[in-house]
Order: C-alpha cells, then sequence, then structure tokens
C-alpha cells in the first residue's frame, strides 16, 4: 500500500491517495464572492491529486469573511463554480466542495441587514478579526434560537444541491477549525442546555441533521466530513474529544458517508491520537491532514493508520505534487505573504517540475 494505490471513496474510485486539503486563498470576486478564471487554473493545476476539497465556501450570505472568500449561494456563483469543476475535470481530476458557515467568527460590519454573528451560545472566540482600523477581537456572538437551527441546515442542504449543480463530485461537511458546527460540537462553544447541547448526542445533533439533510439531496456517498478535535488557539475545544468523535464516527458509520477527513497532526502522541478512535467506530475511508511529509504519509498508510493522506501548504506551493512525491522531489517553498495577497502571485505562478524527459 502506498500513496500511489488506488482507493475507492464513496461513488469515486481515486487513481492514489493523494488529497489536496481545503485551503482558503482568498481569489474569488469581492463583491460577487465568484471563483474568476484564475480559480479555475489553480484547481485545475492541481487535478493529478486524488482528489481535491475545494476552500471552504459560504452556504449563505450571512456568512462573511475576508475578502475575496467564496460563496455558493447565487446562481452566479453556481455558474462561475462550474467553469472550475469543468476545468478540474477536463484535467482528469475530481473535486469536492468544502461548505462553511463561520457563526460566531463570522465579521459584524460584513453582515448584511445589520445582522449579528450567531453561533450555539453567546461566547466569544478567543481570537481577533481583520477590520480597516485593524485587528479587533471577536465580539461575543447571539445564540441562536431553537427556531433559527433548522433553515440553517436547509441552507447547507441548499448549498449542497448547488455544488452538486455546479458539477462538484460531492461535498465536504466543514465540522472544523472553530466554525458553526465546530462550535456546536465542542462543550467549550457550546453551553446550550436544549436538544443542541449538553452531552455529546445533543452537540451533535446539528452536523448530524445537516449530514441527513444533505445525504437526502446528492447521496451519503458524496458527502465526507472534516473534524479537528484538538484544541484550538481561538479556544474551540472539548473537555473530551475522543468520547465525541467516538459518538460522531459511530454515528456517521451508521449513514455511510464518503469519508472522514481528521486534522490531526503527524507528530501527535501516540497517547493523544483521535484517528485510532474513529477507526474503531467508522469502516470507511480515513482521511489525515496535519504536516505530513512522504515519509510520514507512507507510514501511516503502512501501519494502516488511515487510507489516505491530505496535504495543505504542501499544495500550496505544488501544483504537481504527485509528480513530486512519485520521484522523491524537493519542494517549492511556500510564501506565506500570498496566501491571502488576491492575484496570481504566489497562487498560480509555482512552478511544476520538468517532464522526466527533458531532464537528461
Ligand atoms: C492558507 C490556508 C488556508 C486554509 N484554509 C482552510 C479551509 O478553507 N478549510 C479547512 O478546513 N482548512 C483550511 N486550512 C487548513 C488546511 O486544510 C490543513 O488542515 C493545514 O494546513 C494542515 O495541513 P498541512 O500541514 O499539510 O498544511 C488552511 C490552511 C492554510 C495554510
Amino acid at each position: 500500500m502506498t500513496l500511489f494505490s488506488p482507493q475507492r471513496v464513496g461513488a469515486l474510485d481515486l487513481p492514489n491517495r493523494i488529497v489536496m486539503a481545503p485551503l482558503g486563498r482568498a481569489r474569488g470576486a469581492p463583491a460577487s464572492r465568484e471563483p474568476t478564471a484564475l480559480v479555475a487554473q489553480y484547481y485545475a493545476q492541481r487535478a493529478s491529486a486524488g482528489l481535491i476539497v475545494s476552500e471552504a465556501t459560504h452556504i449563505s450570505a450571512e456568512t462573511v469573511s475576508r475578502r475575496g472568500t467564496t460563496a455558493i449561494h447565487t446562481e452566479g456563483q453556481v455558474a462561475a463554480w462550474s467553469r472550475v469543476t469543468d476545468a478540474v475535470h477536463a484535467s482528469g481530476g475530481r473535486i469536492f466542495q468544502q461548505l462553511f458557515h463561520l457563526g460566531r467568527k463570522a465579521d459584524p460590519a460584513l453582515i448584511p441587514d445589520g445582522g449579528w454573528p450567531r453561533g450555539p451560545s453567546a461566547i466569544a472566540a478567543n481570537a481577533t478579526y481583520a477590520t480597516p482600523g485593524g485587528p479587533k477581537p471577536f465580539p461575543a456572538p447571539r445564540a441562536l434560537e431553537r427556531s433559527e437551527i433548522p433553515p440553517l441546515v436547509e441552507a447547507f442542504a441548499r448549498a449542497a444541491a448547488n455544488a452538486r449543480r455546479a458539477g462538484f463530485d460531492g461535498v465536504e461537511i466543514h465540522g472544523a477549525n472553530g466554525f458553526l458546527i465546530d462550535q456546536f460540537l465542542r462543550d467549550g462553544a457550546n453551553l446550550r442546555q436544549d436538544l443542541y447541547g449538553g452531552d455529546v448526542d445533543g452537540r451533535s445533533r446539528f452536523l448530524l441533521e445537516i449530514v441527513d439533510a444533505i445525504a437526502g439531496q446528492i447521496g451519503a456517498n458524496r458527502v465526507g466530513v472534516r473534524f479537528s478535535p484538538h484544541p484550538l488557539a481561538d479556544g474551540t475545544q472539548d473537555t473530551e474529544p475522543g468520547r465525541l468523535l467516538k459518538h460522531a464516527a459511530t454515528q456517521l458509520e451508521k449513514r455511510a458517508v464518503a469519508y472522514i477527513h481528521l486534522v490531526e497532526p503527524a507528530e501527535t502522541p501516540v497517547d493523544a491520537r483521535i484517528a485510532p478512535i474513529v477507526r474503531q467506530n467508522f469502516s470507511g475511508p480515513l482521511i489525515l491532514c496535519g504536516g505530513y511529509d512522504k515519509t510520514s504519509a507512507e507510514t501511516a498508510l503502512r501501519e494502516g493508520r488511515t487510507d489516505l493522506v491530505a496535504f495543505g501548504v504542501g499544495y500550496i506551493a505544488n501544483p504537481d505534487l504527485v509528480e513530486r512525491l512519485r520521484r522523491d522531489a524537493p519542494w517549492n517553498t511556500p510564501d506565506p505573504d500570498t496566501f491571502y495577497s488576491g492575484g496570481a502571485a504566489g497562487y498560480t505562478d509555482y512552478p511544476a517540475l520538468r517532464p522526466v524527459t527533458e531532464r537528461a
């Protein structure tokens, strides 16, 4: 078993086990939040990945963050994303769309109609967001009323249907990195006393309703779910991540989703790893992500700890990462200054290796 062994993932047959991790790169058109022609070129350059997971994409007008982030709730956005998925498919690739809602991490000034960030509970993220006057701490969100939850579930399902209409092969539900679903999942951000809070079953309910609603639209075999069970700097954390992920994995096993994607750094000490708990309770494909290189990825595959490995920063700087992994070639150095800068520099201009035949 190597990174180059084929792998079935839900409805798809992947030619390798190398996944391009979701990476927000802020190259969308600012007002329409549509991906541009540059975005299509960027993803098509990376189409040799077994699977591309797109940048986190907003599901509704209410969820707004930095300039250049993209969305999938208007017809214009569906049409623009179709050009991206066409470009990826024409280059022989496969692409899922990652869907998210910022919850308490929305920028209050950007929410339409004077809205205010909403989350499971009125607890602020312990982080700042960029404003024209410099970074500001996130304010406490307004706790969602019980009646506000079903429309959010529906918005996720609509976004997933839009993603399929735009030609995506499936969607990844973003349950990681401290955004709305993750805020519901973890007891550091969710103090609700209703059906959507309390123990692990209550805190997982919002996610599982979204999974069911999306599966009803596009089929469970085209739905993946991403988690980041370890504590985040913004204060999103859980007192018992192993128990939370055991419950979530057990429920996703019943629903036969296409995969679980776990952000768990490669160097996580053995006794702190959550991946084995997921593996014991979920028989579908597992993707691991976080600081992997070829050696640590192949070791994880060989030891049966995962089925696929996702690469984040590696994919920013190396459009042909699959070929570099195959040839043991060095990786280009990423430039963090251009991660979110807009434009082609540091986005579509990282060089690919020359073909082998030209090297002699
Ligand atoms: C510029 C940048 C943007 C990212 N955007 C997203 C995102 O949209 N959704 C997400 O789930 N993770 C996002 N991540 C996290 C990556 O998917 C990945 O988990 C992280 O980079 C660790 O993997 P790596 O060590 O291979 O880079 C982002 C990371 C970076 C560096």
